[in-house]
């Protein structure tokens, strides 16, 4: 029997929670600092994933084993770093791998190392500034800047307007527009096709793949609008077939894999392969080195496998033995947001949801608990999500069951997987 604090406050980690929930190895949850939903199945504790002796105290408090990492910052600020050599294992790669997802140019050098398709890209900083204009002026079609570094999920920037892309160049660079992120900005070959998400668990040897997903970014109907952490998600997309995932498999995931060997990096976690499938090809768009949100929500229900057994498993390097069941079902989740959101919205809205709910799960992601009410505390406020033989069934359950939950301002896309 494991105890086991999940780091974050999202629909991830409570997504995450309710499957580690589930499992006869598990023995007391923590989150860090978690929100209404985790406090349910689990036990709260106000501490800040990126204050590591705040964590390392709760570690000795309530005798942790294992701490899992959701999201990206306390990774790329070392967090396994840090815990290394203590009592206590860490899912989630050290600081050199988590640069994967923490420099894009570090990303780009690694794919172009192992041969890994994606983007080509040129790295722009203060000294090499004009020829990041040159490249802008040679670009047939749209223009894409990314802030080198981690700028909450804002830092990429598609123009089509060649005098906009230098203005926004010279915004990041000079004028530092994202900050120390993007003081080094990369220009990449513009991709279109249809975009994906694979996750997959690995040791730094072995791997299981994870169920795909797809996300579902743009706050408006039709993928319009601004962009946002996620407003829904679809496990499996009916266009991903074999043959697309054959190739994921051959030409990312074990190049990446080996690479990750190769480099000698500390990597027992999750990678998220954000790609592209660009006329059959499919090629790297973006590493993450954590789980999505709100992928999570729909790929973790699909998991019938143990999730603590998978994780006792990474840690004994031993995770290419486990066995990986899946539901044939599809998934679909929705996210209910507040009025405003992504640019500024209130928060303490009273939550309610009816005692009626039938066949959908609701994990909580900014939500809190005042006096006896459970009130809004963030952006993304709930995910809720349905299985069905194919993703418009299960969408329909869950739009059926969100005429169930109010607070004031809700919002959420009735479109998701419009385009499948
Ligand atoms: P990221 O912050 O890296 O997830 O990028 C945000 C979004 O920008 C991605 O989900 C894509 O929709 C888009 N994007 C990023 N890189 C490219 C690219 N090279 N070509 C086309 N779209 C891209
Ligand atoms: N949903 C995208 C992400 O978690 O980065």
């Amino acid at each position: 029997m494991h105890n086991i604090l999940i780091l974050g406050s999202g629909g991830r980690e409570h997504a995450l929670g309710w499957k580690l929930d589930k499992s006869p190895l598990t023995d007391k949850i923590y989150f860090g600092p978690g929100n209404a939903g985790t406090a349910e199945i689990g036990h709260n504790l106000d501490l800040s994933p990126l204050n590591f002796t705040e964590v390392h105290n709760a570690v000795r408090e309530y005798k942790i084993d294992y701490i899992l990492v959701g999201p990206e910052a306390p990774l790329v600020n070392g967090i396994t770093d840090f815990f290394r050599d203590k009592e206590v294992k860490v899912i989630g790669p050290g600081k050199d791998a988590a640069q994967l997802e923490g420099s894009k140019s570090f990303a780009n050098a690694f794919m172009d190392k192992y041969g890994i398709p994606t983007a080509a890209s040129v790295n722009i900083t203060k000294q090499n500034i004009e020829d990041g204009y040159d490249l802008i002026d040679r670009t047939q079609g749209p223009i894409v800047l990314k802030a080198d570094g981690l700028a909450a999920g804002k830092g990429v920037l598609i123009l089509e307007d060649k005098a906009e892309a230098k203005r926004q160049l010279k915004a990041m660079i000079i004028n530092t527009k994202f900050g120390k992120a993007s003081e080094k900005v990369v220009i990449e070959e513009f991709l279109d096709g249809i975009e994906f998400s694979v996750f997959v668990l690995t040791d730094g040897e072995g791997y299981q793949i994870l169920p795909v997903a797809k996300d579902y970014k743009r706050i408006g109907e039709g993928d319009t609008g601004l962009n946002t952490g996620g407003m829904g998600a679809i496990s499996p997309p009916p266009f991903v077939d074999e043959k697309l995932m054959k190739k994921v498999r051959k030409q990312i995931i074990e190049p990446t894999v080996k690479g990750i060997n190769n480099e000698k990096f500390d990597y027992k976690g999750f990678i998220f392969f954000g790609l592209i499938n660009v006329d059959g090809q499919p090629k790297v768009i973006e590493y993450n080195v954590r789980m999505g949100d709100p992928e999570t929500e729909a790929v973790i229900p699909r998991i019938k496998s143990d999730l603590m057994d998978l994780f006792v498993k990474l840690h004994k390097g031993k995770i290419n033995k486990a066995e990986l069941e899946v539901k044939k079902k599809t998934a679909a989740t929705i996210m209910l947001v507040s009025q405003g959101y992504p640019e500024a919205y209130e928060k303490g809205k009273p939550i309610t949801i009816d005692q009626s709910i039938e066949k959908s799960l609701v994990f909580h992601a900014g939500t809190k608990k005042k006096d006896y009410d459970t009130v809004t505390n963030g952006g993304r406020v709930l995910a809720v999500t349905s299985f069905g033989k194919d993703h418009h069934t299960a969408l329909k359950k869950s739009l059926d069951n969100i005429s169930k939950i109010h607070f004031e301002g809700m919002h959420h896309r009735k479109d998701i997987g419009f385009d499948l």
